[in-house]
């Protein structure tokens, strides 16, 4: 198998010194792909040289792949701390006490004894049932709220104290929500995960992360094509097949996808792209490292947003809520 040498792979310094990869790998098998398929590719992965691993709890394969880490530490293929390693806490774990023990147990499963990044994955402690349907409602969702997300955040922030987590993160957030929780913080994001794709790169939210001195890392990087159906609907526009990003493609001999990885990394934003195949996420670690994208093919994808949002979060929804756009904080204050 091919591999690229990690120590050539760009890195990004984070606000406390530390310094990551400039590109990961996701693990949500998007209810396509079994947690067999997913912790096998981490393993192909670990061995190309990927260093930065994107978990959750939610994915419900933590538990596999943690025994790749172990298997791959224990082997001397990569020491822990040469690997950076994320998980989230999800929705119904939001309660008092309550995220502590989903990051035991995802320290468990995952064979470690400190993660690096800790997300809140979703600001809301709205639940939904994996796999459900796109029309699918809690009657218990609520809008979101100041109070509630700070409790759990100094839940997250105890995480910290205890040397459990390195890095705090958020997820999904709006500039609303950040302005109204950002001071409040003790210990401060230093990663703020948010989709971004050529067709949604949402310039007011990243530049408000960047010039918080928070790293933004962008999920959905490829445009999510095997996104789960929930996720779908006719409007999205597909960035593989915008006709501009399949010229360039052309013209650099790669996949359009790959593309989308290195208008990612020449933005500065961490993108995180899944695959199962090693053909696939060995391209998208290789793209980092030769043949970056002109001045003018940035511009060219610049000029491609389509404020297309794909994640609408529609099943988060709280009675009385009107479209999946109430999550979003669109008028610029926050939806109640
Ligand atoms: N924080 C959050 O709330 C949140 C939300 C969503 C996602 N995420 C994270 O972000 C990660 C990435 O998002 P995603 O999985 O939704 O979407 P994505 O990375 O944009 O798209 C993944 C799909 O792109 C295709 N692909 C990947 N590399 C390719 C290549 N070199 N050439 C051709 N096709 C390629 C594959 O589809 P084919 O099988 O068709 O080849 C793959 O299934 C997730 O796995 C997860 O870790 C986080």
């Amino acid at each position: 198998m091919e591999k690229i040498d990690p120590r050539t792979v760009p890195q990004i310094r984070l606000s406390n010194g530390e310094e990551i990869p400039c590109i990961g790998m996701g693990t949500f098998g998007s209810d396509r792909f079994t947690p067999e398929q997913v912790s096998s590719a981490v393993a192909g992965a670990i061995k190309a040289g990927y260093r930065l691993f994107d978990c959750a709890s939610v994915y419900g394969n933590e538990d596999l792949i943690g025994k790749v880490f172990e298997d791959a530490i224990k082997s001397g293929e990569v020491k822990r701390e040469e690997l950076f390693i994320t998980s989230k806490v999800w929705n119904d774990m939001h309660g008092r006490g309550d995220v502590l023990l989903s990051c035991a147990k995802s320290l468990r499963d995952l064979r470690l004894d400190y993660l690096d990044f800790y997300f809140v994955h979703w600001p809301f402690p709205n639940y939904h049932a994996p796999g459900c349907d796109g029309d699918s409602r809690n009657p218990d969702s609520k809008p979101f709220s100041v109070d509630e997300f700070m409790a759990t955040w100094r839940q997250m922030e105890r995480l910290y104290d205890m040397g459990l987590v390195r890095n705090l993160g958020m997820s999904s957030m709006t500039i609303p929500k950040l302005e109204a929780v950002l001071p409040l913080c003790r210990i401060k994001p230093t990663v703020i995960e948010m989709e971004l794709h050529p067709c949604f790169q949402q310039p007011d939210l990243f530049d408000y992360v960047v010039a918080h001195g928070i790293q933004p890392i962008g999920f959905c990087p490829i445009g999510s094509p095997t996104r789960p159906d929930r996720d779908t609907t006719p409007d999205d526009v597909a960035d593989i097949q915008v006709p501009e990003l399949v010229e360039i493609a052309k013209a650099h001999g790669v996949h359009p996808a790959v593309i989308c990885l290195k208008w990612a990394v020449r933005r500065g934003q961490i993108p995180i792209p899944f695959s199962i195949y090693d053909n696939e996420y060995i391209s998208n670690l290789r793209c980092t490292v030769e043949d970056p994208l002109t001045d003018d093919e940035m511009k060219i994808l610049t000029g491609i947003d389509k404020n297309c949002r794909l994640i609408k979060g529609q099943v988060f929804l709280w009675p009385g809520a009107e479209s999946w756009h109430d999550l979003w904080d669109e008028d610029g204050t926050i939806t109640q």
